[in-house]
């Protein structure tokens, strides 16, 4: 089983009548899904996208992968939000936060374009220097700001360092098929290009080429990652929670909302899953987080934030539950030492794989905090590897759709996101923002 819900913290929180009560609800909910009848219903190309997308393209982003690999020693990917996360999220799942660090045959990757931080670009600029470089631009809008700038610095680098021919051939673009000002750009110059389908949100990209040329380019087997996403969709297609273990995730963090846990803290004890996090908190905070609503997404990595918001979880606001990964083998075996002096007080756990160390530390917390009256939904993960990172984005991915269905919200629009950008745009005198510019200059 590559992944498995075990809901064995969860006795003295969620009991058979709140699933009864529940029930008709999710199974609402979950039809809805399924039957493409609910809000933001374009914006589902996700849900039949491992067994339902283009197979040539996804032989060019192998190839195209090959020829990144083979020209350039650092490979910068410019994206935001759903246009970055997933990709880095599944470069460390698979690889480790300490990828580019590695002994390995494949470029360096650093993201860019994800915020406004002049030291940020600066800095990549001079890693930049005197090493071959690759960009692919990812924005589905192609209008972006944040990523628009990034664009725009790094472009003019590579036409400076390599002159216009060979620049062109360092560059890659995914973006709409044929709206936005990136696609015209592309055309204009000539830049391969690769297509974010229309009917797929930017956080729910990931196995789109959003996702995949980055990944292919970091070595991973990207095939492996969509046949995972495709056993997903196949062992997530009932609806009934004994036997769909997303459904029965969306229902758990619903009973727990309306028993008042406002906050899902996403733990693992693996720093390789860090990213996942943060890719999982936009999905559900963008999906969820509207019209008043929503359960807050937060994030901790153990044993780490055990030492900083380990004690807020234990006896703090009774605010929250947590979901915790669970990831049960791992590739790197590590022994304890023994030692003769035991002046640490060690040898107890001498000859100890750390890993087991790790999962025991685990046990000790769910039973601690589940005393403390936070529950545990524990999602056990048979290992890291991409197989199992695209069973994991579709186990998450199905959830939240169901989930925010149930919320009652629709999980595949922002309008939020757009207010920030409307005072920036003021503030920055952008034509056509001028009246809302001086309104704004009485508040800051
Ligand atoms: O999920 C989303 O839709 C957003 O996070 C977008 O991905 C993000 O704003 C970037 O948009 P774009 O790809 O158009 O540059």
């Amino acid at each position: 089983m590559t992944l498995k819900l075990n809901d064995k913290y969860l006795s003295k929180f969620v009991t058979q009548d709140d699933y009864n009560k529940i029930k008709p609800t999710l199974e609402s909910a979950y039809q809805t899904l399924t039957s493409r009848t609910g809000k933001g219903n374009d914006f589902l190309g996700w849900i039949d996208l491992p067994v339902n997308y283009d197979r040539e393209e996804f032989e060019r982003i192998k190839s195209a992968a090959k020829r990144i690999q083979n020209s350039c020693d650092v490979f910068i990917v410019i994206g935001i939000g759903g246009s970055y996360l997933g990709a880095r999220a599944a470069i460390e799942f698979c690889k480790g936060q300490k990828y580019n660090a590695l002994k390995k045959s494949t470029p360096d990757i650093y993201f860019s374009g994800n915020d406004i931080s002049a030291s940020n670009i600066s800095e990549l600029l001079e890693i930049c220097e005197g090493r071959d470089v690759c960009v692919n631009v990812i924005s589905k809008s192609g209008t972006t700001t944040e990523p628009a700038i990034a664009f725009r610095i790094f472009r003019d680098m590579l036409y400076k360092k390599y002159g216009k021919e060979e620049a062109v051939k360092r560059i890659f673009v995914t973006t709409d098929r044929c709206r936005g000002k990136l696609k015209e750009l592309s055309d204009a110059e000539g830049y391969e290009t690769f297509v974010v389908p229309d009917d797929v949100g930017g956080r729910f990209s990931v196995l789109t080429p959003v996702g995949l040329l980055p990944i292919a380019v970091a070595g991973i087997d990207i095939s492996d990652m969509m046949k995972g996403a495709a056993d997903a969709r196949e062992n997530y297609s009932l609806c009934d929670i004994e036997k769909n273990d997303s459904l029965k995730y969306a229902a758990i963090r619903n009973i727990l909302h309306a028993k008042g846990k406002s906050v899902e803290i996403l733990a693992s004890y693996e720093s390789a899953l860090a990213m996942t996090a943060e890719w999982w908190k936009q999905l559900y905070g963008e999906s969820e987080g509207k019209e008043n609503k929503g359960i807050f997404p937060a994030s901790v990595s153990f044993t780490t934030d055990l030492h900083s918001m380990g004690q807020f979880i234990q006896q703090g606001s009774r605010i929250m539950f947590e979901t915790v990964i669970d990831v049960q083998n791992s590739d790197s075996k590590v022994l304890i030492p023994y030692d003769e002096s035991n002046s640490d007080g060690l040898n107890f756990i001498a000859g100890k794989d750390m890993h087991y160390v790790s999962r025991t530390a685990f046990k000790g917390t769910a039973i601690a905090h589940t005393d403390g009256n936070t529950p545990n939904i524990v999602l056990e993960l048979e290992k890291r590897g991409a197989y199992e990172f695209g069973y994991l984005v579709y186990f998450f991915e199905l959830a939240c759709g169901i989930s925010g269905y149930i919320l009652g919200v629709n999980p595949f629009d922002q309008p939020g996101v757009e207010e920030y950008k409307k005072n920036m745009f003021a503030l920055l005198g952008k034509p056509g923002y001028e009246e809302l510019g001086k309104q704004l200059l009485d508040k800051i």
